[in-house]
């Protein structure tokens, strides 16, 4: 039997539990030229939330139909094949729905991992997954910071931002982290080696509280949030600065609010870059394997938000919407 989470309706805003349905299917059948999977842990990625909204296609993927499996990143084991390329036993990152098992034909988005996993299994999807690798390739390739730089990230505490921030006081920089709650402010200062962290929900005005944490100025920002903290984070930012474009998860499902003082790029000199990790799949094992050398140095860690069971699928992906989670979402299927 497989199972199968479905977009039962179209998110209105921030995605709720109900907007996911749990469906039972029996196995598909291995026809000549596809091959099954059975997929051990599910990764919950805000990104994906941008496709399920009607006429949301692009060149990344298709708009979610609904009553259909929902498309996310899962890891997944090779479990019956009749495709000359994979084969019973391989591991595999690859973009498919949200379920037990997959069939495939090969076309899908899909990275091979090593045969025997170093690391828990979960890693590779988060710290050594597409999340981790946004970090890397956002923090090294882009932002390049120094032990003189001010690194202000946004979404600090996720995925993303908990492995950001780690990378990029690797380079001495001082890291302050944008959370929302004081918690997880606590949190990135006491278990991530993050220097101070802003509350975006307090009640100061959000460009006064980075300035009280970042005295000097921020010379990157690294933003996965977007919108008025994408705005309040250029307000601050010293000449030359650098700000690097990962997310926006504050216009995900909502009309975004589109920053209003872009006339400071100008004045300040300020280079911003966005990327799309999916597009440097080639530098994959690159950024796998220096990810993989600073965990086993002990010198990054990889915090998870654990859920178990694919009923918990979509209350997980809503808990990132709902700023629940403390590092990397996922589910153990
Ligand atoms: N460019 C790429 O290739 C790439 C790849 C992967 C992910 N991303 C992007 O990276 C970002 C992080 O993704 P993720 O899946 O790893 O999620 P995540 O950072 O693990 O979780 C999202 C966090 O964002 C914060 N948040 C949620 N709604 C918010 C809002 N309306 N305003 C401000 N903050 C909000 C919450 O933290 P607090 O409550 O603590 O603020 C929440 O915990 C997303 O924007 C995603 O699209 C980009």
């Amino acid at each position: 039997m497989m199972q199968s989470v479905v977009l039962a309706r179209r998110p209105l805003g921030n995605p709720v539990e109900a907007d996911f349905a749990l469906v039972d299917a029996p196995l598909p059948e291995v026809t000549e030229g596809t091959f099954l999977t059975h997929n051990s842990f599910i990764s919950l990625d805000a990104g994906f939330r941008n496709w399920m909204n009607e006429d949301s296609g692009d060149e990344v993927l298709p708009a979610m139909p609904l009553n259909e499996p929902v498309m996310g990143l899962v890891l997944a084991d090779v479990i019956d094949s009749k495709h000359p390329d994979y084969a019973v036993g391989d591991k595999l990152m690859a973009r498919f729905a949200w379920q037990t098992h997959s069939l495939s034909d090969g076309t899908d988005f899909i990275a091979r991992l090593p045969d025997e996993l170093e690391f828990n299994p979960s890693a590779y999807m988060g710290v050594l997954g597409d999340t981790g690798m946004s970090a890397y390739f956002g923090i090294t390739d882009i932002a390049k910071p120094t032990a003189d730089d001010c690194v202000l990230i946004s979404g600090a505490g996720g995925a993303v931002g908990t492995i950001a921030g780690q990378i990029a006081k690797l380079s001495g920089a001082r890291v302050v982290g944008i959370v929302g709650s004081q918690k997880k402010a606590d949190w990135l200062c006491q278990t991530l080696g993050y220097d101070a962290a802003v509350l975006r929900s307090s009640e100061t005005p959000l460009a006064e509280a980075i300035q009280a944490a970042c005295p000097d100025g921020v010379d990157v920002f690294f933003d996965n949030v977007g919108g008025k903290t994408l705005e309040a984070a250029i307000s601050n930012m010293n000449h030359r600065g650098r700000l690097v474009l990962c997310g926006a998860i504050s216009g995900y499902g909502v009309t975004p609010h589109g920053p209003n003082n872009l006339f400071e790029l100008i004045t300040k000199e300020l280079s911003v870059e966005g990327f799309m990790t999916h597009f440097r799949h080639d530098r994959y094992d690159e950024a796998r394997e220096q990810l993989s050398a600073w965990l086993r140095e002990g010198v990054i860690q990889s915090p998870e938000h654990r859920l178990s069971g694919i009923e918990n699928v979509g209350k997980a992906f809503a808990d990132l919407f709902a700023g629940e989670n403390f590092g990397k979402t996922i589910v153990a299927v």
